[in-house]
C-alpha cells in the first residue's frame, strides 16, 4: 500500500507535506513525490524521486519548489510498474495543470488506458494511477470537482486519491473506495492523509471518509458528498493518538522498541478486560445469548495475524469446546462459503485495512455470518464494517514486522476463549481460576525474558551466516514456529520455513545437514518428548539446533544445542512467551546482516491491495 497526504491552507504546504510523508513512510517506501500549486499561479510544480523520502528531500534541495499553500504528496509501495522516478506519484496531465496521488489498484486500468491512448493521451508511466489524471483531464470543463466525480465513475477497484488543479489553487479534492483516507480538519487549513500520524501534529479533529465519498477541502472548510454529488453528514472525531508513541524514543529501531512495549501492552489489556476473574469484552457486539448461539467459528487473517488465529483455534477449542476453522483471508474469500447466522467470523488485522481480510469479511457478511474483528487501529475500515470490534490498543506499530500487535492478538484470543467458556459453561471453575491466575502473571514473565535478551544477541551472531532456517513446533506452538519463520524471513531475507514438527519425517528432514539451522520450540508440555526425538533426528544429521525450552530444563542441555529458556507457565500460555525469543532472534540476525529492520525491502505495513 502507499501513503498519501494533501494540504490546503494559509501556511506553506511543502514542509507539511514532507513531514506527513515521513510519518507515512512505513506504508511504503519504494519512491515518493510532491506536487504544489504555486501561490503566484502558473503550472503545477512536481518533484519525485526513487528510494526513501530523504532522497526526495535531497532532490528538492537541488531543485527548489516555489511557495505554495496547496499540494499533494505520496510515498509508494509499487504495484504496477517498477519502483522508479517515472512511476512515482504524483502523476500529472500533459500540460501540468492537473495532478493525482493514489493508493489502491484500478482493476480496469488497461481498458481505460487503451481508450485514452486512442483519444491521443500520452502515458509516461507503467502505473494504473496515470489513467486517473488523464480521465480527469478528459472530463475537465473548468470545475475540478465535477471532473473528478465523472472520472471516478469510470474506475473499478480500490482507490484513495488526492487531486489538485492549477486553475483552482485553493481546492483539494479527495475520494475513496476500498483504501483508507482521512480528512484532518484544522483552523484555516485542512488535510487529507492515509493515516493519522501524518497530520496529528497539526490537528486532532478527523473525518474518516467512507467508501463512495468525495471530500472538497478549502482553507475555510470541508464539504463531503457522495459520488453522485449529494451532501453527506459527517462526524468529526477527536483523535487521542499520542505522537511520541510513533517515535523511537532512544531505541535503534521501532521493532526493538515495540518488542519492549509488549509487557505494558498486555498488562493494560488484562487490566481493562479482566474484572475480578471475569472477562469483560466491551465492543464485542454480541450478547452472551447470541454468543452461546454461535455453533461454528471461522477465523480469517493474513500473515502474522493468521498465526495468531491459529493459536486462537487451539485455545477456543480447548476452553470453549466450539469447533474453529482458520483460513488465510485470500483463500477464504474465494471458497464456497458455508456460513450462516450461527457462524461467528473473527477477522484479525493489526491495521484493519488489509484488502484480503476486508474482502473476506464482506463475503462472510453477505452469507449472514456475524463479524467480530480483533484490530489495533481505531476507526479502521475493518472496525467499521464489523458487528463488534475488540481493539487491542497496542498503540501504533510502526515496524513493518509485527510484534506487539501479534502478542496483543494472542492475549485477545485468550480473553475471548475465556469469555466463550463462560457463556458455554465449558471450563471447570478450578481450571479457569488457575488459567486466569497464570494469564495475569504473563507481563511479569515478559519483563523477565526481556532482561535476558543479550544472550540471544550473542547467539544470533553464530547463526547469522546460515542460508536457510527451519522452525519446528507442535500443537499450540506450531503457529509459533510459523511466526518465528515469518519474522526471520521478512526482516533478514533468509529463507525460513515453519513446520509442524511431526511433519519433519514426511519430507523436510531431507533438508537437514550441517548447513541447516533448525529452531525447535520445546517447552515443557505433553509433546516435549516428541520434540526431543525431533532434536535427536536433526543432530544425528549434523543440523545446527536452537531450542526454546523451559527454564530449569537440564535434560535439554544434554543434547549439545543452543538453548534459550522461557519461564514456566500454564501449558496453554507458552505461545505468548515462546514468540519473544523468536522476535529477538530474527531482530539480531537481521541487524547482524545489515538489513533495514523497520522497513524491509518489498514490504509495507499494511497490504491494502490484493
Ligand atoms: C507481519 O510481520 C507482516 N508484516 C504481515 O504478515 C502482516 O501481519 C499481514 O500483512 C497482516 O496485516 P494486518 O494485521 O494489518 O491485517
Amino acid at each position: 500500500m502507499c501513503g498519501i497526504i494533501g494540504y490546503v491552507g494559509g501556511k506553506e504546504a511543502l514542509p507539511r507535506l514532507l513531514e506527513g510523508l515521513k510519518n507515512l513512510e512505513y506504508r511504503g517506501y519504494d519512491s515518493s513525490g510532491v506536487c504544489v500549486v504555486p501561490a503566484v499561479g502558473g503550472k503545477l510544480e512536481i518533484r519525485k524521486e526513487q528510494g526513501k523520502i530523504r532522497s526526495l528531500e535531497a532532490h528538492i534541495a537541488e531543485n527548489p519548489l516555489p511557495a505554495a499553500h496547496l499540494g499533494i504528496a505520496h510515498t509508494r509501495w509499487a504495484t504496477h510498474g517498477a519502483p522508479c522516478r517515472k512511476n512515482s506519484h504524483p502523476h500529472a496531465n500533459a500540460d501540468h495543470t492537473i495532478a493525482v496521488v493514489h493508493n489502491g489498484i484500478i482493476e480496469n486500468y488497461q481498458t481505460l488506458k487503451d481508450e485514452l491512448v486512442r483519444k491521443g493521451y500520452k502515458f509516461l508511466s507503467e502505473t494504473d494511477t496515470e489513467v486517473i489524471v488523464h480521465l480527469v483531464q478528459e472530463y475537465f470543463e473548468g470545475d475540478i470537482v465535477k471532473a473528478v466525480r465523472r472520472a471516478i465513475a469510470d474506475l473499478q477497484g480500490a482507490f484513495a486519491i488526492g487531486v489538485v488543479c492549477s486553475d483552482d489553487p485553493a481546492t483539494l479534492v479527495a475520494a475513496r473506495v476500498g483504501s483508507p483516507l482521512i480528512v484532518g480538519v484544522g483552523k484555516g487549513e485542512n488535510f487529507i492523509a492515509s493515516d493519522v500520524p501524518a497530520i496529528i501534529r497539526h490537528t486532532r479533529d478527523v473525518i474518516y471518509l467512507k467508501d463512495g465519498q468525495i471530500a472538497v477541502l478549502r482553507p475555510e472548510g470541508v464539504r463531503v458528498m457522495s459520488f453522485d454529488g449529494k451532501a453527506c453528514r459527517t462526524k468529526v472525531d477527536r483523535v487521542t493518538f499520542q505522537m511520541d508513541a510513533a517515535q523511537k524514543q532512544g531505541y535503534p529501531h521501532f521493532m526493538l522498541k515495540e518488542v519492549h512495549e509488549q509487557p505494558d501492552v498486555l498488562a493494560k489489556m488484562l487490566k481493562a478486560r479482566l474484572k475480578g476473574g471475569t472477562v469483560v469484552l466491551e465492543g464485542l457486539g454480541l450478547s452472551d445469548a447470541a454468543l452461546k448461539g454461535m455453533t461454528r467459528i471461522k477465523i480469517v487473517a493474513c500473515g502474522t495475524a493468521y498465526h495468531a488465529g491459529l493459536v486462537g483455534r487451539y485455545i477456543i477449542e480447548e476452553l470453549a469446546r466450539v469447533p474453529v476453522e482458520v483460513d488465510v483471508s485470500s483463500e477464504f474469500r474465494y471458497r464456497t462459503l458455508l456460513v450462516d447466522k450461527k457462524t461467528l467470523v473473527i477477522a484479525v488485522s493489526q491495521s484493519g485495512e488489509t484488502a484480503d481480510t476486508l474482502a473476506a469479511v464482506r463475503e462472510a457478511k453477505a452469507g449472514g455470518a456475524r463479524i467480530v474483528s480483533i484490530c489495533n487501529v481505531i476507526g479502521s475500515s475493518l472496525a467499521r464494517e464489523s458487528d463488534g470490534v475488540l481493539y487491542t490498543h497496542a498503540g501504533p506499530e510502526i515496524g513493518v514486522a509485527s510484534t506487539k500487535a501479534y502478542t496483543a492478538q494472542l492475549m485477545m484470543f485468550y480473553l475471548l476463549a475465556l469469555k466463550l467458556a463462560q457463556t458455554h459453561k465449558s471450563l471447570p471453575p478450578k481450571s479457569r481460576a488457575f488459567l486466569v491466575k497464570e494469564l495475569v502473571g504473563i507481563p511479569a514473565l515478559y519483563r523477565q525474558i526481556l532482561k535476558g535478551h543479550a544472550e540471544i544477541s550473542a547467539m544470533a551472531r553464530d547463526f547469522s551466516h546460515f542460508g536457510c532456517f527451519l522452525y519446528l513446533g507442535r500443537n499450540i506452538n506450531y503457529p509459533s514456529a510459523l511466526e518465528g519463520a515469518l519474522k526471520l524471513k521478512e526482516i533478514s531475507y533468509i529463507p525460513a520455513e515453519g513446520y509442524a514438527a511431526g511433519e519433519m519425517k514426511h519430507g523436510p528432514i531431507a533438508l537437514i545437514d550441517e548447513y541447516r539451522a533448525v529452531v525447535c520450540i520445546a517447552p515443557q508440555s505433553d509433546f516435549y518428548e516428541k520434540m526431543i526425538s525431533n532434536i535427536q533426528e536433526i543432530l544425528s544429521r549434523k543440523g545446527k539446533v536452537i531450542v526454546i525450552a523451559t527454564e530449569g530444563d537440564q535434560a535439554i542441555r544434554a543434547h549439545g544445542t543452543h538453548v534459550i529458556t522461557i519461564p514456566p507457565t500454564h501449558k496453554l500460555l507458552t505461545p505468548l512467551l515462546a514468540v519473544l525469543p523468536l522476535q529477538f532472534l530474527a531482530y539480531y540476525i537481521a541487524v547482524n546482516r545489515g538489513c533495514d529492520v523497520d522497513q524491509p525491502r518489498n514490504l509495507a505495513k499494511s497490504v491494502t491491495v490484493e
